[in-house]
């Protein structure tokens, strides 16, 4: 297949709720299908009806691990928008834990300082684990640009979900600088952490949950 000119996005999806409805982002993205590829963990996946994704993406779905011999297919991303973005693939992605292909995929963007906008979306009582506010800590540090926590999920469970908080950032413009040219960002920020004695606020932590 050929691809057009024009930014690559890849759509990082793991398993909270809006998963379920990935297609309306994708829907809202208004791209050009063959610029748009979407990989999910695998919880994700048996979540997500492929039918739905099929219309926003021309290339196949990656939530499967790629086998030693099988060809990369897709065109290297462009952006990376990481929605929604579970508790668990947070801490995993900051840790640098690269054990599913979306993980893969978000390890990889951080490392090649490709820009990430991200959509956390936890409950309340995940969210205050510790864990939590420093991975947030670790990736915004490295130039992920976060939503607030939860900014996709709508005050009613019977409204949709918000999705204009990551095409706000998606439009702002996406050349974040990224703070430090080497190592994986969880040892810059245990750098920065020993250098300094504390760690930084990050209006995550301080935003209410519900
Ligand atoms: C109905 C349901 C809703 C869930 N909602 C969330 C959520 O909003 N945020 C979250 O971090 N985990 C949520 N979880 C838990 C995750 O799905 C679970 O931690 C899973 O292992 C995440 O895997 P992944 O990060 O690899 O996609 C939910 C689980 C279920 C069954």
């Amino acid at each position: 297949m050929t691809t057009p000119s024009g930014p690559v996005t890849w759509v990082v999806v793991s398993a909270a709720p809006p998963a379920v409805r990935i297609h309306e982002l994708l829907a809202q993205l208004r791209t050009d299908p063959r610029l748009v590829v979407v990989a999910t963990t695998p919880t994700a996946a048996s979540w997500i009806d492929e039918a739905q994704v099929r219309p926003f993406t021309a290339w196949p779905v990656r939530s499967t691990p790629r086998s030693h011999d099988e060809p990369k297919i897709h065109p290297e991303p462009n952006l990376v928008v990481a929605a929604p973005l579970t508790f668990n693939t947070i801490n995993k992605w900051a840790a640098g834990i690269n054990d599913n292909p979306a993980l893969n995929v978000l390890n990889e963007a951080l490392g090649a300082r490709i820009p990430i906008i991200a959509a956390p979306v936890t409950n309340a009582a995940l969210a205050a684990h510790p864990a939590f506010a420093r991975s947030l800590d670790i990736l915004a540090s490295a130039g992920v640009r976060l939503t607030t926590t939860n900014a996709i999920v709508s005050a009613s469970p019977t409204d949709p979900y918000n999705w204009q908080p990551v095409l706000d950032l998606i439009r702002e413009g996406t050349h974040t600088a990224y703070i430090d040219k080497c190592a994986h960002p969880s040892r810059q920020h245990l750098a920065r952490t020993r250098r300094s004695g504390h760690r930084s606020e990050h209006k995550n932590s301080k935003r209410p949950l519900r």
